[in-house]
């Protein structure tokens, strides 16, 4: 199955990406995948390549469960290339109260998570029977972390060994982060762990590390982020840290930037792309299945930068160009949809399909109200923080996602829409340009 642009589940349910990496000549991204049906359950790798982040194909499964430690779940993780193999690594989970309802699920967040590795000759050929090792049991000691809520390898290679970092919760419900070190990625010793306290939500997901030059990224996903009883308390931010590799000491600043401000973004990761660029994809949140048939997609690929500590998700070149043929309306857009390229001066709006945007007081509005499903639970408004560097947006146009980068990534805001319809509405003073892919 062929997808391009946006990757989406290939049918019932997709949520984090997983695994993504370069490697011989394809881009091979994996994601959670539950392949019985549109919701949540027992977890797998599902596969994907693509030769230039474009265009994807569907590999069905990479990984599934088949070992005590992960018979119900291959949770996320990631993959580096050492020795011309790659090496992936998940949490491996063991449920120790099943719902007798739904064997897919756990009761009363009762599991055990173990880390594993798998490697494969090819990136394609993955021994689920055979290949498998436990590289971290579940912890036992408390003040490491918790045995039930410490996932999410991301694993690197830093100055002289590997490294990794997991996600994790300690006493009062702190999230916090734990560094493992490697020198041949199957023997890993535990090395220091950071933390805010209770500060930032209570359980961490998905942290990412990376360096762009000298500047230190941090990436994570805190749950229960934001009190506000709407849907999605659980919130990925990003912030510069101070970072010493040796001692694995991590200093974690109080502010911090969303990855994207409309807020159903969520568990991104990132790799090196081909040229060398810093490039993650994230999970979208979706509140309904589309046509019944499938639920959650993955935004375009994004390069981050640093700039004056403000981190930039700047759209991946190669999506950019591939939105390269200028069209009059939008109706006369192929379907993998059309990008709005326009200057939006405050007190001004534009409205794509019933998705509106506007500038006021300096930030970006976005209102999917007559684009989203009329479910209370659910954001319907959301806003950047002030804008500091111009008024250009370029909006990209999918019939179930939209992403407007304002100033080429100074901001980005992403969101899930249903029925969307064709027409384009501004003020008189708003011009605007149509792209849709060649
Ligand atoms: C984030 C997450 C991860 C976990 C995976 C399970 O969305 O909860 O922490 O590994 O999803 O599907």
């Amino acid at each position: 199955m062929k997808q391009k642009i946006h990757l989406k589940a290939p049918e019932n349910w997709i949520n984090d990406p997983n695994g993504f990496i370069y490697y011989k000549g394809y881009y091979h991204l994996f994601y959670q995948y539950f392949p019985y049906g549109t919701m949540w359950g027992t977890m797998h790798w599902g596969h994907a390549v693509s030769k230039d982040l474009v265009n994807w194909e569907h590999k069905g499964i990479a990984l599934f469960p088949s070992r005590y430690e992960d018979q119900n779940g291959c949770f996320s993780g990631s993959a580096v290339e050492k020795d011309g193999k790659i090496h992936l690594f998940y949490t491996g989970v063991r449920y120790e109260a099943v719902n007798p309802e739904n064997i897919h699920l756990y009761l009363d967040g009762k599991f055990e998570a173990s880390q594993l590795t798998i490697s494969s000759e090819d990136g394609f050929n993955f021994d689920n029977f055979h290949g498998k090792q436990v590289i971290i049991p579940a912890l036992t000691d408390e003040r490491i972390g918790d045995r039930t809520n410490t996932r999410d390898p991301k694993v690197w290679h830093g100055s002289d060994a590997w490294y990794m970092v997991l996600g994790s919760t300690g006493k009062e419900e702190c999230g916090k982060l734990l560094f493992y070190r490697s020198e041949d990625l199957s023997n890993w010793s535990y090395v220091n762990q950071a933390s805010k306290g209770n500060k930032l939500g209570w359980m961490w997901e998905c942290p990412d590390y990376f360096e762009i030059g000298a500047d230190k990224v941090l990436v994570f996903s805190p749950m229960s982020l934001i009190k506000d009883a709407k849907r999605y308390p659980d919130q990925t931010i990003c912030t510069c840290v101070n970072f010493d590799e040796k001692s694995c000491e991590m200093e974690i600043p109080d502010t911090y930037q969303f990855i994207d401000y409309g807020m159903d973004l969520y568990a991104p990761q990132s790799t090196v792309d081909k040229e060398g660029r810093r490039v993650f994809v994230a999970w979208l949140r979706m509140p309904e299945a589309v046509d019944g048939k499938w639920i959650g997609m993955f935004c375009m690929p994004r390069v981050v930068e640093v700039k004056k500590g403000h981190i930039y998700f700047r759209l991946h070149p190669d999506l950019k160009a591939a939105f390269c043929k200028r069209i009059k309306s939008a109706t006369e857009a192929d379907e993998n949809g059309y990008c709005v390229s326009l200057d939006l001066q405050e007190g001004s709006f534009i409205s794509v399909g019933g998705y509106r945007i506007s500038r006021e007081n300096g930030k970006i509005v976005a209102d999917r109200t007559k684009v989203f499903p009329n479910l209370t639970e659910y954001h319907t408004k959301f806003e950047t923080p002030e804008i500091k560097e111009g008024t250009h947006l370029d909006i990209y146009v999918d019939k179930n996602l939209i992403e407007v980068y304002v100033n080429d990534g100074e901001y980005v805001v992403s969101n899930a829409v249903y029925n969307l319809g064709q027409e384009i509405e501004t003020d008189l003073e708003t011009e605007y340009t149509l792209f849709t892919t060649g």
